[in-house]
């Protein structure tokens, strides 16, 4: 069992054997952090606490498993909201103790790049190793070699970071310019819309590389969004529609269909600039990532890989120099619990436990050591 609570999603899962999903519930807290525009986390610590039994419950009885079948459980140990994590840790060694299973301690970021594994697998694909590995959402960008760190292609990997971030992440950025311009919250999945709704329509500003002074590998994406502040300052025609877009919103009307009416060319060409800016800097640096550590694969994953614009660019770069990359499916792109159970798996199988003192650790370094190792 995977049980992942480390930002807004209460998440558990049933995987057999590190590879094949039996059961995946996500319990979304969007409803609770939308009319602040972001994850608070008193709140979601509090949903956390009242989703938890039920999720996990509703992940047993989807997988027609009772607990005492389960191998181990294992829980989301960082990095994230510490508040949000410890429900998750205290629920899942609670759990192990009770019913005298073995405890596995996960980063958050292995599981998300064996969310990339999980759907190869059930593809019957093999990615193969070293590979460059790109995660990227709401809390990350990030670029990583990883290597097979033995004979199983399912792990346990070894991990090398070559970039990150040095301000917001890329799905932060996606969710604040979507406030900006009055598209509500998450950000992401409106913009992709709107981004690919916008066609021809003129662009009203471009947007430049981003330059990060040090790493070429490093991302910066802050200043950006400080670009799409400043156009939408300057040109006061922006105004109207954010405001009615606002007001929309209020009234809960936050589809794609009830939002883009009230979209102008001039905002869809804005949106598909900015996410031209963003997935260029994303792709360009991956690539240069592939060159620079000459492998033949690369795994994109995390909330933001669920980008249909953010795809089809990866593939045809990824065509253009004959290497193959590797997504999630869209389901496990963002936060789940399937790939907790499945980045488990190997430290299972290692005796890589973790003891009743496990803490949450907000930032947890993927280098690291593993917990119990
Ligand atoms: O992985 P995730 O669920 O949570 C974190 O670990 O952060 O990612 C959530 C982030 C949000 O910032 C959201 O706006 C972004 O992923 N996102 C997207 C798309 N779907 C979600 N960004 C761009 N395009 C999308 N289709
Ligand atoms: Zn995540």
């Amino acid at each position: 069992m995977g049980i992942e609570s480390s930002c807004d999603e209460t998440a558990a899962a049933v995987v057999e054997d590190g590879r094949k999903i039996l059961s995946s519930v996500v319990a979304s807290q969007i409803d609770v952090h939308r009319k602040y525009g972001g994850v608070v986390p008193e709140l979601a610590s509090r949903e956390h606490l009242r989703q938890i039994v039920p999720v996990v419950r509703e992940a047993m009885s989807q997988a027609g498993l009772q607990f005492e079948q389960l191998d181990a459980i294992s829980v989301t140990q960082g990095p994230g909201l510490v508040g949000s994590l410890l429900v998750g840790i205290t629920y899942g060694k609670t759990l192990a103790a009770a019913m005298g299973k073995p405890l596995v301690a996960v980063n958050h970021l292995e599981g998300h790049v064996h969310a990339v594994f999980l759907e190869a697998f059930q593809k019957g694909q093999n990615p193969k190793l070293p590979a460059i590995c790109l995660i990227v959402s709401g809390g990350h960008t990030v670029l990583y070699e990883v290597k097979a760190a033995g004979e199983n292609v399912s792990g346990p990997f070894s991990y090398r970071k070559l970039g990150g971030t040095r301000d917001d992440a890329a799905g932060e950025a996606y969710d604040k310019v979507a406030k900006l311009l009055g598209l509500g919250y998450p950000g992401g999945p409106i913009l992709d819309r709107l981004a690919s709704a916008a066609g021809n329509a003129p662009a009203p500003v471009k947007f430049g590389p981003t330059k990060t002074r040090g790493n070429p590998l490093d991302f910066s994406f802050s200043g950006l969004k400080t670009a799409v502040l400043y156009h939408l300052r300057e040109h006061p025609e922006y105004t109207k529609g954010i405001q009615q877009r606002e007001e929309a919103l209020r009234q809960g009307h936050r589809t794609f269909a009830e939002l883009m009416p009230l979209c102008n060319s001039a905002t869809l060409g804005l949106v598909r600039e900015f996410q031209r800016a963003v997935l260029r800097d994303l792709v360009d640096r991956s690539m240069a990532a592939v060159e620079q550590c000459g492998v033949e694969t690369i795994l994109v994953s995390g909330g933001v890989s669920a980008n249909s614009e953010l795809r089809a660019w990866f593939e045809r770069n990824a065509r253009a120099r004959g290497i193959q990359v590797f997504f999630p499916d869209r389901s496990l792109s963002t936060d789940n619990a399937a790939m907790i159970a499945a980045a488990a798996f190997a430290g299972f199988q290692q005796k890589h436990l973790a003891g009743v003192n496990l803490n949450a650790r907000a930032s947890m370094p993927l280098e690291g050591k593993r917990e119990g190792s």
